[in-house]
């Protein structure tokens, strides 16, 4: 092809459409456990997003999951649990979408970009150990296009210079690394989902984790960021704070039913899919 022929350049476009974002897959079972809820007495932190909580902790083997609006909240609140505040500095990639960055801006921290490794573009964990300063108190690794980071090392490091290890895992849901699956293995973990998401329910995240004093910790911003967590009108109201909560039972339904029985049998890893996907 020579540069003159490029549709760019007057040439005759390969195609003629644009090539979609993405395309979500939904099926019947999909279709009918979201008209289950909307028939059901509750449309909003109701019984479905436990039913979720509980589906991804038992999928991921995450002790603790905590269901929010989504990703780019689900960042906000782990970055409230590992007490970032002003003056503080959080590591994370240049190569992701921009909430792995701006959640430390959220918190009023400063944000240190760290290389990649041009193999896997994920974050280098030699990089990060540079960047390291007495202000440094996080980490977001984000695992790119689904490939988890290289936990132990990071996991190394944030032990070294006592920080805490946040895993953006909004591509990464179902990959697993050594054994583990993702979501169990960062001090806090953060999922997607939306709808270009492995799994997706419209819009949502979750926060996992396995530790009980991060899990502590969690809850206590939790209220401000979803209102009712954990189910308790007390300590929905205890704090006035950002409002993100979409802790909606129509769409966790949803997610829900995109992590049943057919997400395992069928090696189904996703209720999203490229535009025109056929199989
Ligand atoms: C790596 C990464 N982190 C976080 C997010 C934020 O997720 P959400 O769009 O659900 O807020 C995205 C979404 O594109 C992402 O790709």
């Amino acid at each position: 092809m020579t540069k003159e022929s490029l549709a760019i350049n007057g040439g005759t476009p390969v195609r003629e459409n644009r090539i979609g974002y993405g395309r979500q897959w939904i099926e019947e079972d999909d279709i009918e456990a979201v008209c289950r809820v909307l028939r059901s007495d509750s449309l909003t932190c109701g019984p479905n997003v436990t039913a979720l909580e509980k589906a991804l902790c038992d999928y991921t083997g995450a002790k603790y999951g905590v269901a929010v609006s989504n990703g780019t909240a689900a960042l906000h609140c782990a970055c409230i649990a590992a007490g970032l505040k002003p003056g503080d500095e959080l590591i994370t990639t240049p190569i992701t979408f921009a909430a792995s960055a701006n959640c430390a801006l959220y918190c009023g921290a400063k944000v240190v970009f760290a290389d990649i490794d041009p193999e896997n573009y994920n974050i280098d964990p030699k990089s990060i150990e540079a960047k390291i300063t007495e202000k440094t108190r996080a980490v977001v690794a984000v695992d790119f296009t689904g490939q988890p980071v290289d936990t132990e090392a990071i996991r190394e490091i944030c032990d070294k210079h006592n920080l805490i290890f946040i895993e953006d895992a909004a591509h990464s849901i179902g990959s697993s690394r050594n054994g583990k699956m993702v979501g169990s293995i960062a001090d806090i973990t953060t999922f997607s989902f939306h709808p270009v998401k492995t799994i997706t329910g419209g819009e949502g995240g979750a926060v996992m984790t396995n530790t009980q004093s991060s899990t502590k910790e969690l809850f206590l911003p939790m209220p401000m960021a979803s209102h009712v967590i954990p189910l308790s009108w007390r300590r929905s109201t205890m704090a006035p704070g950002i409002m993100s909560r979409f802790r909606s039972d129509i769409t966790t339904g949803l997610r829900t039913s995109s992590l049943s029985s057919s997400f395992h049998s069928s090696g189904r890893l996703s209720a999203s899919r490229p535009a025109g996907w056929k199989l």
